[in-house]
């Protein structure tokens, strides 16, 4: 735990913020996952419980740790009571600027002065929430990876108002989780792990769509020769096509290059409702969900 840090609000409580919830709660911050449904949380907690079950019964967390973490965690619907004493909110709601811009001026408004108000937006760069609020300076990207209880890496972008002492807050947070704290000096949409990941996911659609080989055989290059863990259109499927799309359509909003919309076959899933494996269907089928 960091001095400046106890009290964590994680709000969404989608597939990243679930497991940011659970990473900060196991890390020993009484943490709270908010959600404007119930039935969000009520999933949430399922799925968190059969993780963190398995990770016991692997031997890859004590049973201890994790009851402890259980009890830190609470899962609520009830924001702005939990808000009014956090140290820090990570936003993990949807991608979309307005409904991110009404969060922060509400978490303004409840949270104490000194909260950092942090979006582990991962196209919506801080500068653009950051002024909803009357403390600029406490504002900045915490980005996690899928699946965030596993990937190391924490990406820490300030905007060009952030003070020094969040982004070194931030690190110090990022690095009390056991995470690896990955810094930007400056802002720019995808940060830096995504731009990677997206350089290689539009090869890997140019290819597909253009009839040179089938998405499994992209995959088995990607994993046989490059040694990566999941193929680019596994990690499609992992990470959300319907995320896929937004990050696509969100890029297209900030930079108005066509290059950046999203490939034909991704708006053919998306449109399918095809997301990947929270459906049971994206390139692939997961019949057992
Ligand atoms: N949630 C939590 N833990 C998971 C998980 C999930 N969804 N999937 C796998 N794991 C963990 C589990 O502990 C699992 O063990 P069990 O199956 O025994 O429970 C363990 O990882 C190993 O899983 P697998 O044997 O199924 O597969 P693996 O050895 O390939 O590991 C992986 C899985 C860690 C996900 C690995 O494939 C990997 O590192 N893949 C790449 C992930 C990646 O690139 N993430 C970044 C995505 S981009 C992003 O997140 C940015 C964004 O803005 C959207």
């Amino acid at each position: 735990m960091t001095e400046e840090i106890r009290s964590v609000v994680v709000l969404g409580a989608g597939t990243m913020g679930s497991q940011i919830a659970a990473v900060s709660a196991l890390a020993g911050y009484t943490t709270s996952l908010v959600d404007i449904q119930q039935k969000q949380l009520d999933r949430a907690r399922e799925q968190l419980r059969q993780r963190l079950d398995r990770d016991v019964e692997k031997g890859r967390r004590d049973r201890g740790a994790v009851d402890e973490a259980w009890s830190r965690l609470a899962l609520t619907t009830d924001r702005d009571r939990v808000a009014a004493s956090a140290d820090l909110v990570i936003e993990a709601a949807v991608e979309d600027l307005s409904v991110k811009r009404s969060i922060f001026a509400d978490l303004d408004r409840v949270c104490p002065p000194h909260t950092l108000l942090v979006t582990n937006s991962s196209n919506i760069v801080s500068s653009r929430v950051a002024d909803a609020t009357g403390r600029p300076g406490k504002v900045c990207n915490l980005h996690f990876f899928n699946p965030a209880l596993v990937m190391a890496c924490v990406e820490i972008v300030p905007h060009e108002g952030t003070d020094p002492e969040t982004v070194e807050a931030a690190s110090a947070f990022v690095e009390s989780l056991g995470k690896t704290p990955v810094k930007l000096k400056r802002e720019v949409p995808g940060f830096l792990a995504n731009r990677l990941l997206n350089a290689l996911r539009r090869e890997a659609l140019d290819l597909y769509e253009g009839g040179v080989a089938d998405f499994e055989d992209i995959d088995l290059a990607a994993k046989t020769a490059l040694g990566h863990p999941m193929g680019p259109f596994e990690l499609m499927d992992l990470v959300g096509i319907d995320v896929v799309h937004l990050i696509r359509l969100a890029e297209y909003e900030q930079t108005g290059d066509p290059a950046a919309l999203p490939a034909r076959s991704i708006k053919e899933k998306y449109e399918a409702g095809d997301f990947g494996r929270k459906t049971g269907r994206g390139w692939y089928e997961y019949p057992h969900g």
